[in-house]
């Protein structure tokens, strides 16, 4: 006998929950005594979200590409399918209406065995180029020590620059090319990082800002062009950080390494997100169009509450909407052991099984 999340959510008098988190497939769950006991109670802690958009099960961190689509909102987030703690990141899926109502899909995009990211399909984002919905984000390998740029002490990865494009309108199917879009960091550059792309077009040219950093000099956005989303041009940092003094081991927690940055224009001036030491850095300031700089005026914290890795869209009324990943306080023995082992529809790739 099978169970979907929605009827386990009422058993357990969650009705509520289970409106909103209306995954009629993604939630078929095995009803083995040990299964339902971990699941009811993960259903029942009293730290579970209900408003937030939550994976199936598992870990999640940063949203990813939201794009509002034939009438639809579709957010994809970093996913680990296997395990309740960080690693095999995927990019999860899910559909809604409004925003508040979820639907779960199958993962959109999941790593290629012997692919550039075989190891993991990082952050990115999702623009809408040649009518179609293209996803950038960034593959990561393992690769000779020369040709490694993250090190943060516990991984060693190549990281690069891929695209894919839907192949369905609601977004189910991607079609990855299989060569990087951008293979490496800029000559000479030895970075602390090199990832997270986000896009923007600027009349008929696509500009692409991409996290990095390097050791002593502070934490950077990496800034190309390109006319059709697949052959970029390095043209120069966006914007460079500051050195700190910080010293650590992982770039992120020094502030030598910008991750996840999101610039985009606001009532004529500009804003650029970033995330590093462990917080999210808000600047806004003026961009010169035609030198392609930016120079940030004011700055300050986001959020000082466990926001990270944030995204923005824009919605079809012209609102710019940020997601934002609010991450666990619990220490990770306590969530890792909510973990669900099981094999379904929403654990593996659309099309797999
Ligand atoms: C930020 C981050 C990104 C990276 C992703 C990997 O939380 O480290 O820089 O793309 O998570 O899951």
């Amino acid at each position: 006998m099978k169970l979907d999340r929605r009827n386990l959510l009422r058993t357990l008098g969650f009705a509520a929950a289970a409106n909103r988190l209306c995954s009629d497939h993604a939630w078929s769950l095995s009803t083995s005594a040990t299964l339902d006991n971990q699941v009811s109670a993960i259903a029942r802690g009293p730290l579970r979200p209900e408003y937030h958009l939550l994976p199936p099960h598992n870990w999640m961190n940063d949203p990813n590409g939201p794009i509002w689509w034939k009438g639809h909102y579709h957010l994809f987030y970093q996913l680990n399918p296997h395990a309740a703690v960080w690693g095999d990141m995927h990019w999860g899926h899910a559909i809604s209406p409004d925003m508040v109502h979820w639907h779960h899909e199958p993962i959109a995009l999941a790593p290629t065995p012997g692919g550039p990211d075989s190891e993991g399909c990082f952050s990115g984002s999702a623009v809408v180029f040649d009518g179609k919905p293209t996803i950038i984000y960034t593959g990561v390998q393992n690769a000779p020590p020369a040709e490694t740029t993250l090190h943060d002490g516990n991984d060693k990865l190549r990281e690069t620059q891929m695209l894919a494009t839907a192949e369905d309108d609601e977004l189910l199917h991607w079609k990855k090319l299989e060569t990087p879009i951008i293979a490496s960091p800029p000559p000479g550059m030895y970075v602390t990082g090199f990832r997270d792309p986000c896009p923007w077009l600027e009349g008929n040219e696509w500009y692409l800002g991409i996290g990095s950093g390097e050791r002593g000099i502070g934490g950077c956005v990496l800034l190309y062009r390109s006319h059709d989303l697949r052959h970029w041009e390095y043209l120069h940092k966006l914007v460079q950080g500051k050195p700190n003094g910080k010293v650590a081991v992982n770039p992120c927690d020094s502030g030598e390494m910008w991750e996840c940055p999101d610039f985009f224009d606001v009532n004529s001036h500009h804003c650029l997100l970033y995330s590093s030491e462990d917080k999210v850095f808000w600047t806004t300031g003026e961009f010169d169009a035609h030198r392609h700089r930016y120079i940030p005026m004011r700055t300050g914290v986001l959020d000082h509450g466990a926001y990270y890795a944030p995204k923005s869209f824009l919605a079809p009324d012209s609102r710019r909407i940020l997601w934002g990943w609010i991450r666990e306080t619990r220490p990770e023995a306590e969530f890792a052991a909510g973990m669900v082992r099981r094999n379904g529809p929403s654990e593996s790739a659309h099309g797999e099984s």
